[in-house]
Parts: structure tokens; sequence; C-alpha cells
């Protein structure tokens, strides 16, 4: 018999520790589509792990290379050294980056990729003589990881909260969401645009356009709820940072590895930033690893900036290109092609829309919002308890439903695997429903 699980040492990630051991919901396998909890029940995927199992779970293309890479070569350092996989992992990647955006550096999650890439903006101005350009600009519900950085240009409250400002230099635009006038978008938003004029009517206004680093977005804020840019919306920003001088970066640790149907947000929108971080899919999820891309020009001025025998950038981590990271890459990279999994999102995006559109006349539905495989479900509140309605369907769903989604406040957020079918896709929504108005009835009849 196994003995009784010991939950008091672990502090747990983003969690209520408290209330999560007094019942604890775990997973104990993986397989395609679905979990299996530790009770032995199969749990269909609604949001691919944690937005990151895009090509299903325990692909057996990725598991062989990593098995067989920690049989290989267990680590390799990569500073003033190098293993052959990590220039293929970075060959491979950027192979599929939007041309001109082919220089790669690795770290090992999306945190790390912000902090790497707002630290490269800055240093970027520096060798070229523009130390004065020392301003980052996030957005508000801006969610870019935990690091200082991150949660300094990021938009939460809550870091705020409980840890302090953080860096000094930092402005914010406003969040696109707007419900009064985009409630039930299908795809992108009408209204909006304007919002991304702030950047130079308010914000350079205020603080100089020659003060300015570096803007950083998402192209869909996921975290914070699935925000998606109105119409043209990006183009604008893009426009912006153009002419003021501004590196643009999109955090695409959400958007990348075809979450909309295209490699990454950047295609999708046609908009090129100078920066892409991604991480998640980037291996499928199988062994951490980030990355962030970068146009050439910026690589070259770092390289055209100090002697040959100089280090041209003080950055890098240990697990930098980690071997069994490169293999996950690799192999992940190959299976998306060889799969066309993300020609297959764009394919089967039309039906997760309608499906998803169709829980609009459920109870306390306020908003449903999508793009490609990415839906968010906006819930009214229950009275003086915000989160508490989207938190008590997520249970309902894990213990009666056997379906995992995401809730963030009151928002359900979905990203299932890139490989979903269309059964799956009507069994997830099916099952959402019934949990949501079941929720419904029973707060009636218990008031
Ligand atoms: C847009 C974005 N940036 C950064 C991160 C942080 O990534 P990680 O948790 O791998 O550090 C996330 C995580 O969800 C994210 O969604």
């Amino acid at each position: 018999m196994n003995s009784p699980l010991q939950t008091e040492h672990l502090w747990m990630p983003f969690t209520a520790n408290r209330q999560f051991k007094e019942k604890p919901r775990l997973l104990s396998k993986a397989e395609g589509m679905y979990y299996q909890s530790s009770d032995g029940r199969q749990i269909l995927d609604g949001t691919a792990g944690l937005w990151c199992v895009n090509a299903g779970h325990n692909h057996p293309k990725i598991v062989a290379a990593i098995q067989q890479q920690a049989a290989t070569m267990d680590f390799a350092p990569t500073f003033q050294m190098g293993h052959p996989l990590a220039f293929e992992a970075a060959t491979k990647l950027a192979e599929i980056t939007p041309t001109g955006m082919d220089r790669v550096f690795f770290c090992n999650d999306g945190s790390e990729g912000v902090d790497t890439a707002l630290k490269i903006a800055l240093a970027y101005h520096r060798i070229r003589g523009e130390a004065g350009r020392f301003r980052l600009i996030g957005r508000e519900r801006g969610y870019h990881g935990v690091g200082f950085g991150g949660i300094s240009v990021g938009g939460i409250a809550g870091n705020r909260k409980q840890f302090g400002p953080g860096l000094s230099g930092i402005d914010h635009l406003p969040h696109p969401l707007d419900i009064t006038r985009n409630a039930f978008s299908k795809g992108l938003p009408v209204h909006g645009e304007e919002l991304a004029g702030i950047l130079e009517t308010r914000l350079l206004a205020l603080h100089d356009p020659t003060t300015v680093a570096a803007v950083i977005v998402e192209p869909i804020q996921g975290s914070t709820g699935v925000i998606i840019p109105p119409k043209d919306y990006l183009r604008r920003l893009r426009d912006i940072c153009s002419k003021h001088g501004i590196l643009l970066i999109f955090d695409e640790v959400i958007t990348g590895f075809g979450r909309l149907g295209t490699a990454f947000g950047a295609d999708y929108f046609d908009v090129i930033p100078d920066m892409i971080i991604c991480a998640k899919g980037l291996t499928n999820a199988a062994v951490p690893m980030g990355a962030v891309v970068v146009n050439t020009a910026i690589y070259d001025s770092f390289m055209a900036s100090s002697p040959k025998d100089s280090i041209e950038l003080f950055h890098g981590y240990t697990y930098s290109a980690h071997p069994l990271a490169c293999a996950a890459a690799i192999a992940t990279l190959e299976v998306y092609q060889e799969e066309q999994l993300f020609e297959r999102a764009a394919q089967i995006a039309p039906y997760f829309e309608a499906a998803a559109h169709q829980l609009r006349d459920l109870p306390h539905v306020r908003d449903i919002r999508n793009l490609g495989l990415v839906c968010g479900i906006e819930l009214s509140p229950q009275a003086g308890k915000t989160t508490t309605r989207a938190f008590d369907i997520f249970e309902k769903c894990f213990w009666e439903k056997d379906l995992l989604i995401r809730t963030t406040g009151d928002i359900i957020a979905l990203s299932p695997p890139l490989i979903i079918n269309h059964a799956q896709i009507e069994q997830l929504f099916s099952k959402l429903a019934e949990a949501i108005r079941e929720h419904a009835n029973k707060a009636n009849t218990s008031i």
C-alpha cells in the first residue's frame, strides 16, 4: 500500500497552500490530450498544462530525445565552451522566427527571458552611446514572469502589494480590455486601437522619448485573463517605437509556437518586434527552457562594440542551452513541423471559436473572447467574493467533470494542446457549460 502523501514540506507556487493541502488535486501521468489524476481518472487537458504542452503530453519523439541525451551527456558549460546541440537548437529556432530575427540567447524559462530581454535593451542603447535611454514601458495587467524586471514592467497589483514598487524608471500603458465596447468579440476587438496612441501622446510626451529604452508587451495578455489586442493596436505600437528609436519587445511566452495558428504572434499580427521572448512551447514544456530572439542588427551592434577577445554581453545562466533542454527543443521544433501543428491550430480555431461562443447565454457569463486556440470566459464575480465563482467552477471541473481549466480572478482561460480534435473541443465546452450551469443552480438553491 502507498504511504499517505506528506504535504507539509512543499511550499507551492502561486497556490493557496492551506486550501490545496486540505484536498490535493494531484496528477500522476499524462499522454496526448489527457492527464491521469492520482485517483485514476482521465482528465481532459483544456490548458496544455500551463499554456505550454502544445504538441500534447509525452510525445514519443520528445521523450526519446531527452532520454537519449541524458544518457549521452548530462551537462556541458556554455560559458567559453559549447556543445553542438546548443547551436543546432538556435538554428532550428531561428528558422521559424520572423525574417531578420535570427540571433538566439538561451535561458531557462519565461521570467529569465524577460529579464534577459530588458537587460539586452538597456545594454544595446548604452553600447551605442545612448545611456540616457533607461526607461522601460510595460502595460497594466501585463504578466512578464516573476523576476524583478518582469514584475516591474508587469502591471499586476499583487506584485506591488507583496514586493513593493520594483525597479525605478518604469511606466505602463493602459491595458486594452474594454468589455463595455467589445464584449463577445470573435477574434480581434474592433474598438481600442487609440489606446496604443497613449504611448506617444501621454507617456513619451511626459518622459521624453529619448529616455525610453524599450516597450514590452504580450501580443495577447494571457495570464491576467486573455486580453486580445484591438485591431491595428500592435501595429500602432510598432510605428511609434520605430519613430522614436525605442525597442519593441514581444513577450511571446504564451503566443509562441502555434497558439494563434502561426509560429509566433508576430506572424499572426504581421508586426515584427525587435526582440521576441519565448519559453513554454519551445520544448513542449518537457524540460525548462526559454529564449530571447533578437534581430540581427542588435546582435551585430554588440559584436561591433568591443574588441574580439572581450565578452560582448555580461549575462548568462549556468543552464543556458542545457543539453537536455536543447535535445527537447530540437525534437519539439521537428514535431511542430512534421505534424504541421501550427497549421492544424489555424484550421481548427474557427471550430473552437464557435464552440466557445455557445456558452454566451449561460448564467453569469459577461464576456467570451478568443483568438487561435485561446479563449477567455469572464464571469461576473459573486457579491463581495471576487475570484470564488471561477475557482469553484475550476474545482467542479476537476473533481466532477474530469476537465482541467485555468482561472485568473473570475476569468476562465482555455488553451488546449494544438492536437485537440473536434470531439474533444465539444467535450471541453460541454463539460465546462455543465459546470457553469450546475454551479449557478447550486448558488440559487442555497440562497
Ligand atoms: C507572457 C509571459 N511571460 C513570462 C512568463 C513567465 O514564464 P515562466 O513561468 O516560465 O518564468 C509567463 C508565464 O506564464 C508568461 O505568460
